[in-house]
């Protein structure tokens, strides 16, 4: 199809109807744990801040069925932004683990500290001055306005980013076209319910308009869809292509006690997984810096005065923006305490360990 062709079959559709996709969430709706449905709200129920905020901080690049669990531990041992405040740091990083992203954990205390310090325990409610908060970028604060405030701002996630795209046919590639997807929803978002509408955009970005098989019959935006118009909806959102990840090398050392207690660390407080729980390990190679991978410099890297025996096998994570692969070395150890540092994790300790999954999977790697 030619430009003008195509310009002829967009403007020949109706426009997109929001009220059309709130209708569709009256009656298709999931029902998550943070969310007050439309019934509820219609006999006066009102989303809870804390909740809204504490769901959106927990979804930051997490799926819904990883996050629910968490939340409702969370919100079972810290019922208020009060009592968040108050807790401890390394009891969160605790609750946190295995969620990923650690700083999220450590941003979400100091921006509950914020709240009760600087707002007297109450969030703001613009996603102008939510946007001050530690934790809470655009996305974010775009979120919790809406569905916590009800305030109309566009919300965009990669869900709603495929609904736009595919609706006006975006050929602009991401992340270039985050703007012109942004302008977009934020003409498209009603005054009257704009946090509905937010989650009904996820919900249909969930289930009906997915990636490779959208449902478009069943889409209440049907007819409207520029996308489906000429039959093309896996085409968007259009996407630059991706750089390849590098490989990181290291090696961890699992060094244990006669009684089955591990040595554990604590990481920096800055960097990659700050202030988690860790095995001790090697610094990790990067090949594409220059750093070759050699076993021998990396065991130099390891605790002082113990014999380490290599495993067979590899542990294997991927990061945002690396894969690591880990050599395991093993030793025992009758030491009373931990040479330099970390302590000595009993075994019925280290399930409540705040280890992140990587660690995770060195300490199980051969159970
Ligand atoms: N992803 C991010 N925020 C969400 C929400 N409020 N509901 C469902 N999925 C989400």
């Amino acid at each position: 199809m030619n430009e003008a062709d195509r310009n002829d079959a967009a403007l020949s559709l109706p426009a997109v109807d929001p009220s059309a996709l709130l209708a569709w969430y009256d009656r298709h709706h999931r029902n998550l744990p943070w969310r007050v449905s439309p019934a509820d709200a219609t006999v006066g129920i009102v989303p809870d801040p804390y909740h809204v905020w504490l769901s959106e901080i927990m979804l930051q690049q997490t799926t819904v069925g990883a996050v629910k669990d968490y939340f409702t531990a969370f919100l079972d041992r810290w019922p208020s932004v009060e009592e968040l405040a108050a807790a401890q740091e390394d009891d969160i990083l605790k609750a946190w683990a295995g969620l990923g992203y650690y700083s999220r954990a450590r941003n979400l205390h100091k921006c509950a500290r914020a709240v009760v310090a600087l707002h007297d325990g109450r969030f703001p409610q613009t996603a102008a001055e939510l946007k001050s908060l530690p934790g809470i970028g655009d996305y974010t604060a775009a979120a919790i306005a809406a569905i916590a405030f009800d305030e109309p701002v566009a919300v965009v996630d990669g869900n709603i980013e495929r609904i736009i795209a595919r609706l006006y046919r975006i050929d602009e590639a991401l992340p270039a076209a985050k703007k012109p997807i942004r302008e977009k929803m934020a003409l498209l978002t009603p005054n009257a319910r704009p946090g509905d509408f937010a989650q009904a955009m996820m919900d249909l970005g969930a289930s009906l308009c997915s990636p490779k098989k959208p449902a478009c019959a069943l889409c209440p935006f049907t007819g409207s869809c520029e996308a489906e118009a000429v039959g093309d909806m896996v085409r968007y959102p259009v996407k630059a292509a991706k750089k390849e990840k590098p490989t990181r090398r290291g090696a961890a050392f699992l060094i244990r006690r006669a009684d089955g207690a591990l040595w554990l660390i604590k990481r920096p407080g800055k960097g990659l997984l700050a202030s988690m729980s860790a095995v001790p390990s090697s610094n990790w190679f990067d090949k594409r810096a220059g750093e070759g991978f050699d076993p021998d410099k990396a065991l130099e890297q390891a605790p002082a005065g113990l014999r380490f025996a290599r495993k067979t096998g590899q542990v294997s994570h991927t990061f945002t923006h690396f894969h690591l692969l880990l050599d395991i070395y093993e030793a025992s150890s009758d030491l009373p305490r931990p040479l330099d540092e970390g302590w000595w994790s009993e075994p019925d300790a280290i399930r409540g360990e705040a280890l992140p999954t990587v660690f995770r999977k060195v300490v199980e790697f051969d159970q």
